[in-house]
């Protein structure tokens, strides 16, 4: 039993929903699974919940903020079985034209924070999603009517950034978003060998002056939820129906 997730393998599904905030976690379950999902984690509040989402199993796992967090819990998930993450949050929209709401999906995610390097035990390395999980989830994105961003974000150590220049020099090199977890999800997943990917609801919108808006709790719980229940087709192979 690992020391964070209290739990044995074969209590977690293979495919699993990772989101920072254990409300969410709490609300995918109550939501999206079918009835009957259980509890299978609660150590720290990280809640995790197994179950199946139209009779796949699958499970949601909850990260916490920021790469140090978020690793530890990645790499139990690995130590109890899982073979596919799905990080599912918000970011800030770098991309010009982007709107509070839509979806990004990142194919890549260059970390300002040392942690995935870390891990990866090299100088230099680019964490990058499983491309078959992008292509997926772009088209059942697409077909759901939603306005989604591919490309590549940054994923940072900092939230609260004291330097107003850092937003232009993201979208300088074409980041269209950033988070805080996904370089380090997809640094562990190569490392052992799983699939992952990120998806994201926008819900700030971040200037190049280093000016910033955040989205209302009606538009972000709208944006949320319809990419939330895609994130489920995402993680456990189905497809929309
Ligand atoms: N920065 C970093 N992570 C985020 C942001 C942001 O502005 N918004 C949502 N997640």
């Amino acid at each position: 039993m690992p020391i964070h997730l209290r739990a044995e393998p074969g209590d977690y599904a293979p495919n699993v929903l990772c989101p920072g905030d254990p409300r969410r976690a709490a609300y995918i379950a109550e939501t999206f699974f079918d009835p009957g999902y259980r509890c299978v984690n609660e150590e720290r509040g990280m809640l995790g919940f197994t179950g199946t989402f139209e009779g796949e199993p699958i499970s949601v796992q909850t990260t916490g903020m920021g790469c140090p967090s978020s690793g530890i819990v990645f790499e139990e998930l690995v130590m109890l079985g899982a073979t596919r993450l799905v990080r599912v949050g918000t970011c800030g929209g770098l991309k010009d034209g982007m709107r509070m709401g839509d979806t990004v999906i990142g194919i890549a995610a260059t970390a300002e924070d040392e942690t995935p390097l870390r891990v990866a035990q090299m100088g230099s390395y680019a964490p990058t999603a499983t491309f078959e999980l992008a292509e997926h989830a772009a088209r059942l994105s697409r077909e759901s009517g939603a306005t989604v961003h591919v490309g590549p974000i940054l994923t940072s150590g900092v939230f609260y950034d004291p330097d107003p220049t850092t937003f232009a020099r993201w979208k300088r090199t074409g980041h269209i978003a950033v988070e805080m977890e996904a370089a380090m999800m997809y640094t562990i997943a190569a490392v052992h060998g799983l699939e992952s990917l990120a998806m994201m609801t926008v819900s700030d919108l971040l200037e190049e002056s280093g000016d910033t808006s955040r989205i209302s709790d009606e538009e972000l719980r709208r944006g949320v939820d319809d990419m939330m229940r895609l994130a489920c087709r995402v993680a456990t192979g189905t497809s929309a129906g």
